[in-house]
Formats: C-alpha cells, sequence, structure tokens
C-alpha cells in the first residue's frame, strides 16, 4: 500500500495508507481529513481537491488534462506544483509523496 504524506491547512504532516488504484482525493477524503471537499466528487468540475504536489513526484504524475488545467486557472493559489487531487491514481511509484493541500478559494 503506497504511503502518502498531507500537510493541511494548518500545516499539520499526516501519513496516511492508501489503496493503490484510488485517487490521492479518495485517499484523502478516506482518512478523514474534510479540508478537500471534493464537492463533484472526482468528475473533475469543481476544483476544490486542489493540491500542491511534491515537486520530486512531478515526473511521476499523469499528464494534466485541458479540463484539469482550465479548472486549475480558476484557483488564485494556482502555482507550478498545482495539481486535482482527484485526478492523480495513487500508485506505487507514488509511495512516499508529499501533498499539500491549497487554500480554500
Ligand atoms: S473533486 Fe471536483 S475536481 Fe476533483
Amino acid at each position: 500500500m503506497p504511503k502518502l504524506i498531507v500537510v493541511t491547512r494548518e500545516g499539520e504532516e499526516r501519513e496516511i495508507m492508501g489503496e493503490a488504484g484510488l485517487s490521492v482525493m479518495e485517499v484523502i477524503r478516506d482518512a478523514g481529513i474534510d479540508e478537500v471537499l471534493a464537492l463533484c466528487g472526482g468528475c473533475c468540475s469543481c476544483a476544490t481537491c486542489h493540491v500542491h504536489v511534491d515537486p520530486e513526484f512531478a515526473a511521476k504524475l499523469p499528464k494534466m488534462s485541458e479540463d484539469e488545467n482550465d479548472l486549475l486557472d480558476s484557483s488564485a493559489d494556482r502555482d507550478a506544483t498545482s495539481r486535482l487531487s482527484c485526478q492523480i491514481e495513487l500508485t506505487d511509484a507514488l509511495d512516499g509523496m508529499k501533498v499539500t493541500i491549497a487554500a480554500e478559494d
């Protein structure tokens, strides 16, 4: 089971284990961290699952779709590390990845 390190908006760092195949958003939500609202349920239409991903893992992430890119543009907290966590499938290759929950828009 891959490990995910999640930094909350308060700066608290939590280590959680997630089932490979689930999205990073689902793993965060299932761990009881409620800062990721995921209002659309993971269908890439809300941007409330915005996270900043450790740049070390950037090359291992799935390519960003045009929809994800457009949605992220609506966030004031977007930067080069921004991704929608519902669009990242957790895999063994991402074991140990750190994600920081983005500021609320
Ligand atoms: S949960 Fe809505 S875009 Fe990710």
